[in-house]
């Protein structure tokens, strides 16, 4: 009966198998009910008496070492597989998800680029400001709309903490602080106190420019801004100025371009007019030169402003503004490769 033992015992011991397939079948051949193991285990009540105990053990030892060898086989075959399917050492790895500009960001960048190449150095102001830089030394009079809180967020009771309700709030300080020439723009966010829609929003974002030097005229104005909407939106864009106004400003204008979507021929985002809206502008008004000690004299400028949600809208054909304040990454993600 030992020998017995012992043979079968180098039999599994030196057994290989090739598949799973083949595992399994030595599992049935060696250690099933019916298996040699087993068939050893049967014998065991003819082993007489005194050999029992030897007999017993080596039994034991006999089964123990078949069942590690059929694991043994299986382990060998499984963690091969899962290699072989799910690990492909010479792929490259997964690339992390990058973040992209946002859409604001990329037409912001692009109108500082376009101002660059005429000169425009960049600068910023506060976002919480005061009624002097916002208001007063824009020429505002005490009693316009535009101070009260239909419009503008105070911060706190004292009427002059408040929100920046726009960029032009950034000339003051740059011209109070800087003789002539100045030529700058002044991008940042402002704060309005309206309803939020599809089409305005209480925060948002503008661009303006400020260009002050001798003999600084409106066809100097009109250039610029020709030549800004062409890079912006195409060698063939037009651009109208109509009559408006502006306390910080005289003469005042509103820019038009021709639609870049319908190419002038009008459409429903021109309404059928064949020209959008873009920008206000007009000649720096010689009372706000003298509030900020420029000589009205010997100097003269003209400044606009333009919101970057706007003309952001109109060039990538965006409906709502609300999608820019969102943050859903599938609209987001539709920026990537304007980076
Ligand atoms: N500040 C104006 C606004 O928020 C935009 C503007 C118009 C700025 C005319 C200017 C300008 O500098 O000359 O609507």
């Amino acid at each position: 009966m030992l020998d017995k033992i012992s043979a079968l015992q180098q039999e599994i011991e030196t057994a290989t198998a090739s598949s799973i397939d083949e595992v399994e079948a030595l599992r049935i051949k060696y250690i099933s009910k019916k298996g040699k193991v087993n068939q050893l285990f049967a014998d065991f009540k003819n082993v007489p008496n005194e050999q029992k105990k030897e007999v017993g053990k080596a039994l034991n030892e006999l089964k123990n070492c078949a069942l590690e060898k059929i694991n043994t086989l299986r382990d060998s075959f499984e963690t091969k597989g899962s290699e072989d399917a799910g690990t492909d050492l010479t792929m490259p790895g997964e690339p992390l998800k990058l973040g992209s500009r946002h859409p604001l960001s990329l037409v912001k960048n692009e109108i500082i680029s376009i101002f660059g190449r005429l000169g425009f150095t960049v600068a910023e102001g506060p976002e919480i400001e005061d009624d002097w830089h916002v208001f007063s030394a824009l020429n505002f009079p005490p009693e316009h709309p535009a101070r009260d809180m239909q419009d503008t967020f105070f911060i706190e009771k004292d009427p002059d903490v408040l929100l920046r309700t726009h960029t032009s709030s950034v000339q003051t300080r740059v011209m109070e602080h800087t003789q002539p020439p100045i030529r700058s723009i002044f991008p940042g966010r402002v704060f309005r106190n309206e309803a939020i829609s599809a089409r305005s929003h209480c925060i948002f974002h503008q661009i303006e420019g400020l260009y002050v030097d001798e003999n600084v005229s409106f066809a100097d104005l009109k250039q610029t801004l020709l030549y800004f909407s062409k890079e912006l939106f195409g060698e063939n864009t037009k651009i109208r100025l109509r009559p408006s106004y502006f306390p910080f400003t005289e003469p005042s204008a509103e820019m038009d371009v021709s639609c870049s979507i319908c190419g002038g021929k009008g459409c429903n985002v021109c309404k059928y007019t064949g020209w959008l809206e873009i920008l206000g502008c007009g000649m720096v008004d010689p009372n706000v030169l003298e509030s900020c000690k420029i000589d009205s004299q010997k100097y003269t400028g003209f400044a606009f402003g333009m919101g970057i949600e706007r003309i952001t809208m109109l060039r990538y054909g965006i409906k709502d503004i609300r999608h820019f304040f969102e943050n859903d990454i599938r609209f987001l993600k539709q920026f990537e490769s304007a980076i």
